[in-house]
């Protein structure tokens, strides 16, 4: 029987793989050696990764691979891109190659506004709070300007404190809505201390005024928090091409491929089944990015998300329309990222990431990772309105397959050619994998 452990995060990394091979491992030397395969030789790096997080115990690998030849409001970039799925790099490089003879992709940042909000509850009278809050709100702003001090010197800092009464929603629910420009850092710390603060001196700005009663001085605060919904930090992507230059290996005429084209967008836009997968293939490049550059591709999720619900129910983030011969593709998101400060400042990849993309704002970053999205969604509903997606996945599959059942280079060779002509499948794969070995 398992016994809980007290004390884990104290052991050293040793004793905490000790105890794993020894509690669930069945003491498996294979399992050690596999976490130990994947230690940094430099020590100095190991223990960089090892101080991300807690409990570290090994590096977990995932691809770093580049898409190039994106031309992106004129200049022409390679973006890189972490993965583990695949076909997305390949999609990416595809689209990019494409649009790259046909203007390429203009990108504009429309916003860069953040927030957050210190959700609180109070039970009196609601006039006597807007005085309050009219009277504090110097007071507030006033109260984190050390915290402020350097954000405001690179041009940002607190933008505005608003009160929103949310009482119809939830009794006695108030918030301070505060919004932020956190410039080339994320800004997560920074809001979330900022809101901190606030929290703190509402609280003691309420104590001291005069117009509440001894109920009213005892407002609650519930919790201070950033919000990951960005909708006024928006990027707005674009390609374009006349109808008949759409053609490159399209099986279709470009007329019935922009007609198929737009139907599958439509579809996505009105069925929210469609969308979620639809939106999930513009995730798979916007991610792939956002991880490279170290950022949190939780947040950039949450965020795009509730934006694809924005009106109500789910839909596409990507729109197309065909109007005087012209065919139009593009998307507009919300994206919180940072190029200072994080894991971008600290992970050694990260760094050479930023550097291949010549350091980019925050800004230009927000372009590249929308360029990125709208790329990997034309690749896929492209695939999805001709040939299907499954016979361009399933030769990068064939690789992983392949991997799988530690076929030699030789086995390789036979077999990549022997799929060109047929099915791939794990079956199909093993039993010729057999019959060769045999
Ligand atoms: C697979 O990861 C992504 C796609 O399903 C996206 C889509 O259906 O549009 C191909």
């Amino acid at each position: 029987m398992i016994t809980p452990i007290t004390g884990f995060s104290k052991l050293k990394k040793e004793e905490k793989i000790d105890w794993l091979l020894k509690t669930y491992l069945q003491d498996s030397e294979n399992s050690k050696k596999i976490l130990k395969q994947y230690w940094n030789e430099d020590d100095a790096v190991q223990q960089l990764h090892e101080e991300f997080t807690e409990n570290t115990l090994s590096n977990f690998y995932l691809p770093f691979g580049i898409a190039p030849n994106f031309l992106i409001n004129g200049k022409l970039m390679a973006i890189p891109m972490t993965t583990e799925e695949s076909s997305v790099i390949a999609a990416a490089s595809k689209a990019a190659k494409f649009w790259q003879t046909r203007g390429g992709f203009k990108v504009e940042v429309l916003n860069t506004t953040k927030n957050g909000q210190v959700h609180f509850v109070f039970n009196g009278d609601k006039d006597k709070l807007k005085n309050f809050f009219n009277a504090s709100k110097e007071s507030l702003i006033d109260s984190v300007s050390s915290i402020t001090k350097n954000m405001r010197k690179r041009g940002g800092g607190v933008l505005d404190i608003e009160l929103l009464d949310k009482t119809k929603l939830l009794e006695g629910y108030y918030q301070l809505h505060c919004t932020f420009e956190t410039k080339d850092s994320m800004g997560a710390n920074f809001i979330n201390s900022c809101l901190e603060k606030f929290a703190d001196t509402l609280k003691e700005e309420a104590v001291s005024f005069q117009g509440f009663n001894t109920e009213e001085k005892h407002l609650e605060v519930i919790m201070s928090i950033l919000s990951n919904y960005v909708p006024e930090c928006l990027v707005r992507v674009e390609v374009s091409c006349p109808v008949s230059e759409l053609y490159d290996d399209n099986p279709i005429t470009n007329e019935v491929f922009a007609e198929k084209f737009l139907t599958a967008i439509k579809i996505a836009e009105v069925e929210p089944y469609r969308a979620v997968t639809h939106n999930k293939g513009i995730m798979n490049g916007i991610d792939a990015v956002v991880l490279a550059t170290g950022n949190d591709f939780r947040a950039v999720e949450a965020g795009i998300h509730a934006y694809a619900c924005k009106d109500g129910s789910y839909t596409s983030l990507t729109h197309a329309s065909v109007e005087n011969g012209e065919f139009k593709f593009w998307m507009e998101i919300p994206l919180a990222l940072g190029t200072v400060g994080g894991l971008t400042n600290l992970h050694p990849l990260v760094k050479v990431a930023l550097e291949i993309l010549q350091k980019p704002s925050a800004r230009e970053l927000m372009e590249i990772v929308a360029v990125a999205g709208l790329a990997q969604n034309f690749a896929a509903v492209k695939s999805l309105v001709t040939n299907g997606i499954q016979q361009g996945h399933m030769k990068m599959h064939l690789m992983n397959i392949l991997n799988s059942q530690k076929a030699t280079p030789t086995e390789k060779q036979e077999l990549i050619q022997y799929f060109t002509k047929h099915t791939v499948t794990h079956s199909t794969v093993a039993e010729q994998l057999e019959r060769i070995r045999n």
